[in-house]
């Protein structure tokens, strides 16, 4: 190149990055994208999420990052970058509606750029923000409110100017992994709910969630006859008692005192009177699930104390019936016939006897729970229950299951009807035939919240269904998906609830069923307000983690008993949302001795500042707080109680009136 050329050149260069000869302008794409994380798919360079070329609005782009809200990606500047610049935008392969992201830029927990709501063919809108001095970039892409489904975002033309070496992608903040709440104290606590539904004449079963030093002294006061005490370990067996309340007093007592409590049994047509609680084999094991894992996680329900703050079922998901020969190779040993030639549905090799396994559970106190499909196959390619509801369900009755989740998967293919009622039908023909099962059978709706199924899950008789698709894969949109719930409280109270998926903590796998459980991608914070929001919307609260890797912090989680009586408060009531400023907002949920739970929640990824303001949300102008978490005292406060909390974070309060 000739000397007066390569002059041109570079001066041409400099100008393209729009500054002096001394900055580079390093692409987005040039960093660590392993890094980024995203709600689906993986972030694609020049590309869209898709694969295919990057278009935003009808206008193509050589260069950039395609990626899927929600995304997030941490960059460390050190000072020595200048500028961010680039045209972001949906990307025009997107295909639905639907699609709609909101990106935004923060640099040391400072906003820097919003783009507000963007959809599917709006213009791509330019960036370029000033970093200089900065340390550190966040660039974030989130769903803008209506769930993630398509919604497919660029980065396009995303280049940093650096004054002096390279943006380097590194790992979000880590937080560390604090324990809040004290232990529990060795004098005995009765925890869990106050009530349970059984309908009369069916076998009864409730293992007396406390905690306390053992051994233990259990008796009860007002037994009905027909069912009878194990006085050491605090299980009420029998029969269930004619129709009607049945007010009882239960005591623990050990060498450090006693404790009592009243405990209604209302036997009568409604179960699952306050939210279901326990584990499901899902999000740990899939189908890897056998009879043994089954067996352990029951024994660690108990061992762990997670039965004494008031889990109760413990629940085999897809995967333990057999498989389509011929699909999926992973499923290989589980292959084989579906059914005996009486049509009865056979269990694979790893479930040697269905009634063994659920005396074992039962045992111990607990219930258990069993999975299918109304259509031929299950999600997983296993055994459906298509034109054999009556004999299944029959056969889960016989074998002892206290709970089924009956999941759509491939009944599409066979459904007839039109509308809502195409969705019903199947859900209804399984509802009437559980009832008339001679036990008691709750009934788990999953069909992903298709035709509004909180408004008819009840009347099919449903006792919970599942709102939206799979929580795994889109966790890191947890506060969204709260707050979708939250919308939807008028279809939830006792014997029928929402039920938003199951708390991924601890060690999960991820939703792809790929490999073993590893420690949960959400920061500690974050799974702190994950068992918030659940308590707070009284959501069904089923654990899905590996039961054998449970650790302190993981259990201090999912164990506090006042936030257990949050969620399983006798009234059923799930919070209200109040839309707070930014990504703020409270749950203020009403609880049966008139005090209040209130959620304050910072969904930024930057520090906030919270306020519960006792006069918007119709209270007395003085409450005395306490901090749930921590199960301390606060005292009393005059208007309102404000908090600073971190990014992504939240604490709950519950509040009582004071003078
Ligand atoms: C669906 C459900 C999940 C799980 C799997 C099993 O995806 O939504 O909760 O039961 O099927 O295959």
């Amino acid at each position: 190149m000739r000397p007066t050329f390569y002059l041109a050149w570079c001066l041409g260069l400099g100008w393209w990055a729009g500054l002096g000869n001394a900055s580079e302008s390093v692409p987005l794409g040039s960093l660590d994208l392993s890094l980024m994380r995203q709600g689906w798919g993986r972030p694609r360079i020049d590309r869209a999420v898709t694969g295919k070329p990057l278009a935003i609005g009808g206008r193509r782009f050589d260069h950039g990052v395609g990626t899927h809200a929600r995304s997030t990606l941490w960059v460390r500047l050190d000072g020595r970058a200048e500028r961010f610049q680039a045209m972001v935008g949906v990307d025009d392969a997107a295909g639905n509606r639907r699609a709609s992201v909101r990106f935004r830029l923060y640099a040391d927990d400072e906003k820097l750029f919003d783009s507000g709501r963007m959809t599917l063919g709006d213009p791509p809108k330019p960036v370029d923000v000033d970093l200089s001095g900065r340390r550190s970039l966040l660039l974030l892409v989130t769903d803008a409110g209506d769930g993630i489904d398509f919604d497919h975002a660029n980065w396009a033309e995303a280049r940093f100017i650096m004054a002096e070496g390279r943006p380097v992608a590194v790992k979000a903040p880590e937080e560390p992994r604090v324990i809040l709440t004290p232990k529990p104290g060795p004098a005995p606590r009765i925890n869990g709910p106050t009530v349970s539904g059984c309908r009369p004449g069916h076998p009864f079963l409730y293992r007396i969630p406390t905690t306390g030093e053992r051994p233990m002294r259990f008796s009860v006061e007002g037994l009905p006859p027909g069912l009878q005490l194990d006085a050491e370990n605090g299980i009420l067996s029998g029969v269930a008692p004619p129709r009607g309340d049945h007010v009882l007093t239960l005591r623990a007592a050990n060498r450090h005192g006693e404790a009592r409590r009243r405990f209604t049994i209302r036997s009568g047509d409604l179960l699952a009177l306050t939210p279901p609680m326990g584990w499901n084999h899902w999000y740990a094991h899939y189908n890897r699930i056998t009879d043994a894992m089954v067996r352990e996680a029951a024994d660690l329900m108990v061992r762990t104390g997670m039965a004494d703050a008031g889990y109760q079922y413990v629940n085999i998901d897809d995967c333990w019936m057999r498989a389509r020969p011929g699909g999926n190779p992973a499923n290989r040993d589980r292959e084989g016939s579906f059914r005996d030639a009486s049509g009865r549905l056979l269990p694979n090799r790893y479930f040697p006897d269905m009634k063994a396994l659920t005396d074992h559970i039962h045992a111990l106190g607990l219930k258990a729970g069993i999975y299918t499909s109304p259509g031929p196959y299950t999600c997983a390619g296993f055994a459906g229950s298509y034109q054999h509801e009556e004999q299944d369900a029959a056969t889960f009755a016989e074998w002892g299951f206290d709970f089924l989740k009956y999941d759509w998967c491939s009944y599409g293919r066979v459904a007839t009807g039109e509308g809502r009622e195409r969705l019903m039908k199947p859900y209804r023909l399984m509802g009437d035939i559980l009832r008339r099962q001679p036990r008691d059978i709750v009934f788990n709706l999953c069909q992903y919240g298709m035709g509004n199924v909180w408004e008819w899950g009840a009347r099919v008789g449903g006792h919970s269904w599942r709102t939206g698709g799979d929580l795994g894969f889109e966790l890191d949109n947890l506060f969204e998906v709260a707050k979708r719930n939250a919308r939807l409280r008028q279809w939830h109270g006792p014997g029928h609830w929402n039920d938003p998926d199951y708390i991924q903590i601890g060690y999960v796998g991820n939703a792809r069923q790929t490999g073993e459980p590893r420690p949960c991608p959400l920061s500690p914070n974050e799974q702190y307000a994950f068992m918030s929001l659940w308590c707070l919307l009284a959501a069904p609260l089923f654990y899905s983690g590996d039961m054998t890797r449970l650790d302190e912090f993981t259990l201090n989680i999912l164990c506090n008993p006042e936030l257990i009586e949050v969620d399983q408060d006798p009234l059923g009531r799930c919070g209200r949302l109040v839309e707070g400023p930014g990504e703020t907002f409270l749950l203020v949920k009403e609880l049966a001795d008139g005090s209040r739970a209130i959620g304050l929640f910072n969904a930024d990824e930057v520090p906030a500042t919270v306020r519960a303001d006792w006069r918007a949300l119709g209270l007395g102008p003085k409450q005395r707080v306490r901090d749930l978490w921590r199960q301390q005292e606060l005292g009393v406060f005059a208007d309102g109680y404000t908090a600073r909390l971190p990014r992504r974070s939240g604490m709950v309060l519950r509040v009582w009136e004071a003078r």
